[in-house]
Formats: C-alpha cells, structure tokens, sequence
C-alpha cells in the first residue's frame, strides 16, 4: 500500500508516479490513482483498448486543447490500441462549408492526438473497426459505445471520461471498479416490456424512457423479442444520453435467483416518450440525419436498398454518417447513395459538427440521442422518425 494513496500500486506503478518515466505518464498515472481512490478501487488492471472522447474542437473548449498539447509535447504515446470519438469535420463536405478558420483549430486537435498514436477513427462505432473479444477489459469513454459493449459484446468497461480514458490510453491500465467486477455487473431492476417494439426509434425511446426512470441502476428486461444487434445499439446509446447506466441485461435468466425492483413499460410509455422527443411541429426539417451512432455496413446497405434508385429532393439535406472503416467496406451502396444526393459523411455526425453555423434548425432523425440532445447541443428542434420516414422526407420535402 503506497504511503499517499489507498490503492495498491506495483513497483512500476509507483515509479511511473514518482515521474522516473516522464511528466506525461505521471500526470496520467495520477489521473487514474484519483479515480481509482473517488471509487474505492484496490488496484489498476490491464485493458485491451482505449477509446477516447472529446475529439471534437466544438465540444472540447481550449484548457482541453492546452492539454493535449502539453500531453503530446512532453512524449506521451498510446500503450494499448486506442481508438477516438467523432470529431466536428469530415474531409470534405463539411470542410467546405464551415471554412477554414475552425477546420485549423480542429486539425491541432487531431495532430496531438496523431502524435500520441492515437487510431484516427474518429467514430462512435469502435467496435465495428475491430470487436473486443467477451471478458476483456476496456476502458472507453463514448457512453453509447459503453452500453453495446458490455451488454452486447460482453466486454467489460466503465463509462470513461474523455481524460480519464486518455490517461488509461497512455498507461494500459485502469483502476479495478464499477462494472470490471463481476458483482457490479448483476442486474439491479427487472423490467416487464409490456408491447413488441416495431422499429428503431422504439427502441430508443425504451432506451430513454429507462434512463430518465433508472438512472444508473443495470436494469434486466423481459419480453424484448428479435432485436437485431443494431436496434440494441440504438437502445444502449437512448439508455446512456438519459441515465447513467452502463449496461443492460436481457432475458429471464440474467435477473435469477434474486428479488429486484420490477419496473413495467407499457405502450403508452414508449409513445410519449416518442412525442416528447419530437420538438418541432414542422414536417419539413432543414437535415435528416441518420447515423446515429454511426452506421454498420448492414444498415448502409439497408439505407441503400430503401432509397433505391430515388434521388434525394432538390434542396433537401440527407446525411448518412458512418465510420470511414464502414464507408470503405460498403463502397458500392455509397456509390449508389452518393449519385442519388444523399451525404455519406465520416469521422463526425451532426450532434459534434456546427450544424447552427449551417443555418440547420430542425434536424430529423431516426436516433432518439440524436433527438434527446439536439435542444441543447445543435440549439435544433428535433422530429424523431422511423428511418423508412425519414427517407421518404428526405426524397419528397
Ligand atoms: Fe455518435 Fe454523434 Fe451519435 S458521436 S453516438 S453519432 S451523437
């Protein structure tokens, strides 16, 4: 047990923070002793990953970007495969019409971290570049990349900030708490799904309704019948933008043999939540945008197969985000989808893009994130709809 601090640090450990290896891996060190302390945690244990957030230059204010630079400056490097969030541009579209002024800012954002060996990902969506295996500890810090983890991938990782998954980054480890232990990991509340969910935007609005009435308690629902993986995608990114939990659990067999809490969710439930998510009364919105998170080759596919030979309207905004990862793989629908006027745009989205500065105030969206937060983070009314909806807008006006 180290004198100043109540976790137990290795040999190596306590040298790193005595600063024998450099000011970059002790602050970073400290960073993860503070945490490790504010959650009672014994020890740091190794990850196979990082995934940083914070990328993007809207959403990070300058003490950040003064950090990094320190941090980049003073040597620190990535010891684990580390990925990054978003970030506010794409590398063509976007760059275009926001100008070069914030592009620049951007790029000394993406440079430090280039530096520090850092993946330029830059989705939401880490784990369509390369699935952490079941079991392994992670330390990521995009929440709705968080909940599809360790509820659907069955890895393990807390909902990180964007320092705290940096310091992880550049150590390769994280302090032992919160769903790294098998008990943390149990269901807390049983959830009855009294109505069939028929589309993504249902699935988000559960995921919603569920964070506003948990918060962080790990619910297990029953009765979630035939969700494909990307409609728990959606489920997990709703769950964590309302609450905090960073998981979920389904079935039956996840909440034996214990007592909980039971929480019912019934039809009328997922429909106000659904009307409370549409803020604009207008039906023509300034941007659809679907993506969010980030588009897996099926649904890229999906959206191609929908749109089929139709062009987007004249004056109408359609953005497809993805990852440059899947936009690459799925290069013969981004064809198609581009010659027919829809965006397929990577490394950004337009919660982490100015879409304010693009004169866009009513976004459509088949994401309820997307439309949880657009109030607040794009000052854009929000109309949550279906995708087949949101394409049909997006073709007719
Ligand atoms: Fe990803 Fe942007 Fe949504 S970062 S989860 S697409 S808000």
């Amino acid at each position: 047990m180290g004198a100043e601090h109540s976790l137990y640090l290795t040999k190596e450990e306590e040298r790193i923070l005595d600063g024998e290896h450099g000011w970059a891996s002790q602050i970073c060190m400290k960073i993860l002793v503070k945490l490790g302390e504010l959650f009672d945690a014994t020890k740091l244990i190794p990850i196979n990953s990082a995934h940083v957030s914070g990328v993007s230059y809207k959403t990070l204010g300058d003490a950040s970007v003064e950090f990094l630079d320190a941090l980049a400056n003073a040597g620190g490097k990535a010891k684990v495969k580390a990925t990054l969030n978003p970030q506010s541009f794409d590398m063509e579209y976007l760059r275009k019409r926001l100008g070069e002024s914030l592009w620049l800012k951007q790029l000394n954002v993406i440079r430090h971290f280039e530096k520090m060996g850092f993946q330029q990902s830059f989705t939401c969506t880490p784990y369509y570049l390369e699935t952490p295996r079941q079991g392994s500890h992670l330390a990521w810090a995009e929440s709705s990349a968080v909940v599809y983890a360790n509820s659907v991938l069955k890895a393990w990782t807390n909902r990180e900030g964007g320092p705290s998954a940096l310091a992880a980054a550049i150590i390769g480890k994280t302090p032992d708490h919160g769903v790294h232990k098998p008990e943390n990991r149990r269901p807390t509340v049983l959830v009855k799904l009294e109505t069939r969910l028929r589309s993504e935007i249902e699935f988000g609005a559960l995921g919603i309704f569920l964070g506003k009435t948990l918060d962080n308690k790990i619910p297990a629902i029953l009765g979630l019948k035939n969700a494909s993986k990307e409609d728990l995608k959606q489920l997990g990114a709703a769950l964590a933008s309302a609450g905090m939990a960073n998981m979920f659990h389904l079935g039956e067999k996840s909440a034996e043999p214990r007592e909980l809490e039971k929480v019912s969710v019934e039809v009328a439930d997922i429909r106000r939540t659904i009307e409370n998510l549409t803020t604009s009364s207008k039906a023509n919105p300034d941007l659809v945008f679907v993506g969010c998170p980030h588009c897996s080759l099926k649904e890229v596919r999906e959206i191609a197969d929908m749109l089929g030979g139709r062009k987007v309207k004249e004056g109408m905004e359609l953005w497809v985000c993805t990852s440059r990862f899947v936009k690459e793989k799925a290069k013969e629908y981004v064809e198609k989808l581009e010659k027919n006027g829809c965006r397929v745009i990577t490394d950004t989205c337009a919660v982490v893009t100015w879409t304010e500065k693009l004169g866009i105030k009513t976004i459509m969206t088949n994401s309820a994130k997307t439309a949880h937060y657009a109030p607040t983070l794009n000052k854009a009314e929000a109309i949550l709809a279906s995708l087949r909806k949101c394409l049909n807008t997006a073709l007719e006006g």
